[in-house]
């Protein structure tokens, strides 16, 4: 339902001399905040017409308007504000859903346009979440929306393959991994290796710095870190599959964070183009205090990339490869401020489609007011929740 079309109208009828019903509904705006109403007519354009005063024809109007689909006007100035009655609007549009079926909100706005949406994208070697969950649904609610009005939606499953915690996955297993067991129930195992791993670290933190040396090997292709890491991913992929068939929902792309290992150096040599990038205390970083953000790290000091450097990278890779309308990251809350130095970055490269890209939050599932920490082996499986729904 066009409710715009439906103020205009009402609008119209005691304007008819004057305004043609299209020239009332191009003056239609939408107020800055909701408080102000739904729909707000400015009465500016009438002034000259009526000789009078903008506020005077505001109020004017507000006296005539009578719909049952208005609940109230107000005039505010120049502006006549126009509050929408719920009840009667929303029993309209469910009318509508119901005798349009799958035809309803189809159109084709978006019509040759692409729209990545980042979704799901869970971490190797890690159960998926309940965050994950939501992920999953909101980004997959996201590309029917976006379908139903053209675009051509690409479901991107950015998987968390890459980053230090590879390192001490590969650190705990050399030392305590049980290869038949992890053959056996390999998420599982992995998981006790990963919280063992944070347990032992707090009285020997020292194996924190083999973790990052084994992760940096990672980085530069050693066979055998190379090789533990691609079966902690596939045999992961297959557990997470299992949850995908569960909810009968299907990716375009597994292109995850290891995908962008071999374009960091060319999103690093961009950087040092645009001139965006200085040294602290050996890291590399992007400045944003403009922004009123904290710096972006996009290299540590031993020279292995961040999470920001391969979302960076994803990006501008999304850019290039869909040149897309809208690019959407359904990803929790707790990320907010990842994406708006992630978006900063890219503005501060001269990309201005950084003001294409939406991260679109939810909120986080607590545990007696506690963070779910996997960490700490804190998790919800998903898997089990699913069954027990
Ligand atoms: N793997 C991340 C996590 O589980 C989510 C990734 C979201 N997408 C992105 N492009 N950063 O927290």
């Amino acid at each position: 339902m066009d409710l715009k079309k439906l103020v205009a109208n009402e609008i119209h009828r005691h304007v008819a001399e004057h305004l043609s019903e299209e020239q009332v509904y191009g003056l239609l705006e939408k107020p800055k905040h909701a408080e102000h109403g739904d729909i707000a007519f400015p009465a500016f354009s009438l002034a000259k017409i009526f000789r009078k005063a903008p506020q005077m024809i505001a109020q004017d109007l507000a006296e005539k308007i009578d719909s049952p689909a208005i609940s109230k006007t107000e005039p505010v100035g120049p502006y006549l504000n126009f509050f929408l009655n719920k009840e009667v609007i929303s029993a309209e549009i469910l009318k509508e859903v119901v005798t349009q079926k799958d035809d309803y909100g189809q159109s084709d706005y978006g019509k040759g346009q692409t729209v990545p949406i980042d979704m799901s994208s869970p971490n190797i070697a890690k159960p998926m979440s309940m965050g994950h969950l939501r992920s999953t649904v909101i980004g997959n609610a996201l590309a029917n929306i976006v379908e139903k009005v053209g675009y051509k939606p690409v479901k991107i499953n950015h998987l968390g393959d890459w980053g230090t915690q590879f390192g001490k996955l590969i650190v705990a297993y050399k030392k305590w991994g049980d290869v038949e067991k992890v053959e056996q129930d390999p998420i599982a195992e992995l998981l006790k290796l990963y919280v063992q791993f944070h347990e032992v670290a707090e009285e020997q933190p020292e194996l924190e710095d083999e973790a990052r040396a084994w992760f940096k090997k990672l980085e530069d292709g050693d066979q055998e870190a190379t090789e533990l890491w691609t079966r902690f991913r596939s045999e992961s992929l297959k557990e997470f599959m299992t949850v995908y068939d569960m909810l009968d929902i299907q990716f375009d792309s597994f292109n995850g964070e290891a995908f962008y290992n071999d374009k960091m150096d060319e999103v690093i040599a961009l950087l040092e183009e645009k001139g965006v990038l200085t040294q602290d205390r050996g890291a590399t970083i992007v400045d944003l205090e403009k922004y009123n953000l904290n710096p972006a790290l996009i290299k540590k000091s031993d020279g292995a990339t961040l999470y920001i450097t391969r979302d960076l990278a994803a990006a501008i890779y999304r850019k290039r490869t869909y040149d897309f309308a809208l690019s959407l990251y359904a990803v929790g809350n707790e990320q907010s401020n990842h994406f708006k130095q992630l978006k900063a970055v890219l503005k501060e490269m001269g990309y201005d489609w950084a003001d294409d890209m939406h991260h679109i939050p939810f909120g986080l599932i607590t545990q007696g007011g506690k963070k779910l920490s996997t960490r700490k082996g804190k998790v919800i499986l998903l898997e089990e929740v699913l069954n027990e729904a």
